[in-house]
């Protein structure tokens, strides 16, 4: 029987209790990350830590809906995000809810995710006001990655950082019911997060933020490619994984195994 929190429940933590959320792709994950946090994202970022990919630009709509299945499908508490691919709702509204009502439909999560600011309010609005709930997420915008080059903070100077609080101002009075907030100052996070009635979840924008999210391959040290600065590892999977493989190859190899123990 599932008992999957709900917007309202994630919306009534801001200022009560933080909000504990994490990306996660697939099946075995979900079952071990459902016990632990409130929502899970199904992330583009699965285009990196899965598919290999050097940004997320290429992930589709199948993708998501693929690993969306699969998340829903083995959690039963937390409540599931689906990010929006690049390319299916900056350009128009109608698109976009195409798009997020073929990623609700065929998962069952309860929300989808899009990047953006004010470029992107009335969308989210449309959206809104049709029955789909939307994250918002601001600051740093992997899918905008081409315009910036690499994947560095935000809000470097007065200019950038009055944007970026406009940008969270617009997406909340849009009706987004949660906001992502991504690699800038702590001090501008706790500006924003005290400015809109939004839950403000941070992924390096300090510890002020109404909660947090992490790419999990990343605090497991499973992604080795790249660690921005706000990742904590609390594991490291490539390690273990690592030496479990080769000491896996070598017994083959020197035939210490499989013994009788793992024969029929
Ligand atoms: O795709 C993703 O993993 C994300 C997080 C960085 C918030 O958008």
């Amino acid at each position: 029987m599932e008992n999957r929190l709900t917007i309202p429940e994630i919306c009534n933590k801001k200022n009560l209790s933080k909000i504990v959320m994490l990306t996660c792709y697939t099946a075995q994950m979900a079952k071990i990350l459902d016990n632990h946090v409130d929502i899970l994202l199904v992330g583009d970022s699965l285009g990196m830590t899965i598919y290999g990919h050097d940004n997320t630009l290429s992930v589709t709509t199948r993708m998501m809906i693929d690993h969306g299945k699969c998340v829903v499908n083995n959690s039963k508490r937390a409540l599931v995000v689906v990010d929006m691919p690049f390319g299916t709702y900056e350009a128009d509204k109608f698109k976009a809810f195409d798009t997020a009502s073929k990623i609700l439909s065929n998962t069952n999560a309860t929300a989808i995710k899009l990047e953006g600011g004010l470029e992107i309010a009335s969308t989210i609005d449309f959206l809104v006001t049709r029955g789909i709930p939307v994250m918002g997420h601001v600051g740093l915008m992997p899918q905008k990655i081409n315009l910036v080059g690499k994947f560095k903070s935000v809000g470097k100077n007065k200019a950038e950082e009055n944007k970026i609080l406009n940008d969270a101002k617009a997406v909340s009075d849009a009706g987004a019911f949660s906001l992502i907030l991504e690699a800038m100052k702590s001090e501008l996070g706790k500006k924003i997060t005290m400015s809109v009635k939004t839950p403000c979840i941070g992924i390096g924008a300090g510890k002020y933020c109404d909660g947090q999210v992490l790419v999990v391959d990343d605090l497991l040290g499973l992604y080795k490619n790249f660690t921005p600065r706000f990742v904590k590892k609390y594991s490291d999977l490539n390690d273990i994984i690592n030496k479990s493989v080769e000491k896996y190859s070598k017994e083959v190899r020197n035939l210490k195994f499989p013994t009788s123990k793992h024969s029929y």
